[in-house]
């Protein structure tokens, strides 16, 4: 009796232990369970299985297929993974030949954040299946939950390596890249900076850039062209009252795509093919006809996940990403120009981007003959990056345009 009892005694303990050590071989579960805000039930099967792939990646460094998709609408706010501020880097571009370069700004925020060598660009040579997992856990466009593998596959297998870096010093100059950033802000009208803007060794503009017309106020060169298939699309209807015909196209110009959604991936397949889109939004519609002739491989550039999540994860984490409408929260297409420039140039001075005293002007630079008020679209946190702008001013990174005129009215550009 009592040897059957303490038998019994040792089996319950053997149990208890392995219980016990079981628990704890699942802790990176729990506390992934933890951060997790979705619906519980289905997800607890994803990030079980999601475990596991991570683990397994570790010992085998491949992952031979798609992780099953993960769903925006299955989460009610931001999800956060423990690899969400982990991002690719790539070997520095040119050795930097300019001593007063923001790259060397000893302000202690900033060096914080700022990773120079971040990877700003995607091409077919830097994706593969354990990149596409990695990327699959953040939602457009920081990367690729709720999309399948083969529809993005197919245009990101056709984007071409950059031969070259964005931008080079000019020659016979200070050994420094001068940029300088044009944003849509109604601050530009009236303020005559054209010429200052036209003297930068490059300009960056994006989205509704009408110049023809505006020139002593926002200049006529552009240099950059930052864009979704979204915005190079419905600019010339937006715009067209304003005479924006086409995006800008100087000769040379870079062009810079944004990928923020399905339609941007679909809208690359036909560019990058010379073809009319097949599908989506942009069914039909041909890609090339957009850049006025200008566009070349060799000058177009796919701006990477890890960047635009980095810009988003470091710099604008908007509050908004913890409501329901999270999915849809990013930075503008202004503010990832704006970094842009900040990974590329070695100074930045950026125009036409909100400032305190946004409500003195109207919402776009164009808008010269009645007063508009600015618009406040949900998906993008505009107050934030305001005083973002102001920040990076104020600590000496960027230098923003202001007019903090006296209320008497002569002009006092800062
Ligand atoms: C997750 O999202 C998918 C796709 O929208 C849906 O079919 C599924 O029912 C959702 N699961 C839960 C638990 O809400
Ligand atoms: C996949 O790509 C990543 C990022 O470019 C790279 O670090 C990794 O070594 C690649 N993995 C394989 C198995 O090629
Ligand atoms: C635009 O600038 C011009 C010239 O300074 C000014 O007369 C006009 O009132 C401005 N338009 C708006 C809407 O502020
Ligand atoms: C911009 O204006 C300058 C000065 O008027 C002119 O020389 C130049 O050709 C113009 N550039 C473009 C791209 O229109
Ligand atoms: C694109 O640019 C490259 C490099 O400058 C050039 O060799 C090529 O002819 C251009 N292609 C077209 C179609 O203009």
């Amino acid at each position: 009796m009592a040897s059957q009892i303490s038998r019994i005694f040792l089996l319950l303990l053997v149990m208890t232990v392995s219980l016990v050590v079981f628990i704890l071989s699942q802790e990176s579960l729990l506390k992934s369970w933890t951060v997790f805000s979705g619906k519980h039930e289905l997800r607890w099967e994803n990030v079980f299985f999601d475990i596991n792939l991570w683990g397994q990646e570790e010992k085998t460094a491949v992952a031979e297929t798609p992780i099953p998709l993960l769903y925006r609408g299955n989460f009610t706010k931001l999800p956060q993974w423990d690899f969400d501020d982990v991002y690719n880097q790539d070997a520095p571009p040119r050795p930097t030949t300019c001593a007063h370069s923001l790259r060397n700004s000893q302000d202690e925020n900033f060096k914080k954040a700022f990773l120079p060598n971040i990877r700003l660009f995607l091409h077919k040579d830097n994706i593969n299946m354990s990149e596409w997992n990695r990327l699959s856990h953040f939602n457009n466009p920081f990367g690729f939950m709720d999309y399948k593998y083969d529809d993005v596959m197919a245009s990101v297998k056709l984007i071409p390596k950059p031969k070259e870096p964005l931008l080079l010093p000019k020659p016979g100059g200070d050994g420094c890249v001068h940029c300088a950033v044009v944003g849509t802000a109604g601050i530009l009208n009236g303020s005559k900076v054209g010429a200052e803007i036209d003297a930068h060794d490059y300009v960056f503009r994006m989205n509704g850039a009408v110049t023809k017309g505006y020139e002593e106020d926002v200049g006529n060169r552009t240099s950059v062209y930052v864009h979704t298939a979204h915005s190079i699309t419905a600019s010339p209807y937006f715009f067209g009252k304003y005479g924006y015909k086409s995006a800008p196209h100087d000769e040379g110009i870079k062009y810079v795509l944004i990928p923020e959604g399905m339609r941007d991936f679909q809208w690359l397949e036909g560019l990058l093919k010379g073809q009319e889109v097949s599908g989506g939004q942009f069914n039909k519609k041909w890609p090339g006809t957009y850049y006025s002739g200008q566009y070349n491989e060799s000058r177009f550039y796919v701006l990477h996940q890890d960047f635009l999540r980095y810009v988003r994860n470091r710099f604008l984490k908007s509050p908004n990403l913890n409501k329901r409408f999270w999915a849809i929260v990013r930075p503008t297409n202004g503010a990832f120009a704006l970094f842009l420039a900040l990974h590329t140039c070695d100074t930045v001075d950026a125009y036409g981007f909100m400032t305190d005293d946004y409500m003195k002007y109207s919402n776009y630079y164009v808008q010269k003959y009645i007063k508009t008020r600015v618009i406040f679209y949900a998906n993008h946190d505009y107050k934030l990056e305001k005083n973002t702008w102001k920040d990076l001013h104020n600590r000496k990174i960027i230098k923003l345009y202001q007019r903090m005129e006296p209320e008497s009215g002569t002009e006092k550009p800062k």
